[in-house]
């Protein structure tokens, strides 16, 4: 176990050299930013040699193409993306227990993650949800809380993704169902949907939106909203007053992936210190999983930021998950435009 307090390079440099003879390709499913998935993606194979075949997609959409290969796999390890649907993954075995030796020294909240899925999935970052929008266009009153967004001046002037294909928007579904309870969480998103230009396939989309003006309001997560601010754009973020819920990013291993040992050399790697660290370098400022990591300047301080008690175990259940998937489906999706 000493090794792995070590970092990066070194750490694995002491891995036995057999272990890279033989895994010379890893097939990963990527769901963070595509930025930081080719920056994770090119530092393990200038670290490791193995070669890494990398696909980006949505949370919702990954989970959705992992079911699909159920018995087939075709994916090695999900990296990234909202814990729910990892969640779901493991309760519906598709994916592998495996506990890695840096789990202690990872936070509380990830270390949570792994213990609810039995060990079939684990936290890399976590990141509170919020808004942002565009000072150039939203010059007053500015919105502070979820019931700003109701109001009529923002018809037409918001962007949130679809929950069924972006975990953001289902973090923001599940978060509105423990804020408020569910009959209302869908009265509100029943509301919010006269406000809505357009429902997103990727849950950062809409920040990107209202980065260039296309829109007024992106719903995001805090740190998607930080990112465009950081670049130059007049994106204001918000942490709603009402309270919030949050992520915890989790990683898993796909059962029966063709790669298996590159897997675990992916997993106990992107678990260390050094390799969260690229995450800043590449505009993504998540609070990291591993506690000797550096947390980004940029990251919005969880402890700043009203957050709901998320209760992971029952909106990443499969019943959960699905039912408010379906219901949105039923009574939100249709709504016309
Ligand atoms: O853009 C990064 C990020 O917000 C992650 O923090 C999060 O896990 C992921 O995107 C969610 O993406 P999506 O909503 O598209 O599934």
């Amino acid at each position: 176990m000493r090794r792995f307090t070590l970092i990066g390079a070194t750490a694995l440099s002491l891995q036995p050299a057999s272990a890279f003879a033989q895994a010379n390709e890893l097939v990963l499913y990527c769901s963070v930013g595509e930025e930081w998935c080719r920056a994770q993606s090119e530092a393990f194979t200038r670290e490791t040699g193995i070669n890494v075949l990398m696909t980006r997609k949505s949370s919702g959409e990954t989970f959705a193409q992992i079911k699909a290969e159920e018995g087939q796999p075709r994916g090695d390890v999900w990296w990234g993306g909202t814990g729910d649907p990892h969640l779901q993954a493991a309760q519906e075995g598709l994916t592998e227990e495996y506990r890695s030796p840096l789990l202690a020294d990872l936070q509380p909240w990830a270390v949570a993650q792994a213990e609810t899925s039995g060990y079939k999935t684990v936290g890399i970052y976590a990141g509170a949800l919020g808004y942002g929008y565009n000072s150039t266009m939203v010059t007053e009153n500015p919105p502070a809380c979820w019931s700003d967004l109701l109001d009529a001046r923002f018809v037409d002037d918001i962007q949130v993704a679809n929950p069924n294909s972006s975990g953001t928007s289902y973090t923001m579904l599940a978060t509105m169902v423990q804020l408020m309870g569910e009959d209302e969480a869908f009265a509100y998103l029943a509301q919010l949907h006269a406000n809505i230009s357009q429902y997103t396939q990727s849950g950062a989309a809409p920040i990107r939106a209202a980065a260039t003006g296309e829109t007024a309001v992106g719903i995001v997560f805090m740190h998607d909203a930080v990112a465009e601010a950081v670049g130059g754009a007049p994106i204001v973020t918000v942490a709603p007053c009402e309270g919030t819920g949050y992520e915890v990013g989790s990683m898993s291993l796909i059962l029966g992936g063709p790669n298996p040992d590159a897997a675990k050399i992916w997993y106990d790697w992107a678990l260390s210190p050094a390799a969260q660290e690229i995450g800043a370098t590449a505009k993504s400022f998540q609070v990291p999983s591993n506690s000797n990591a550096a947390t980004p300047p940029e990251a919005p301080k969880l402890i700043d930021i009203k957050l709901i008690d998320y209760d992971f175990a029952r909106f990443g259940s499969s019943e959960v998950r699905s039912a408010l998937l379906a219901r949105w489906d039923a009574e939100i999706g249709i709504l016309p435009k």
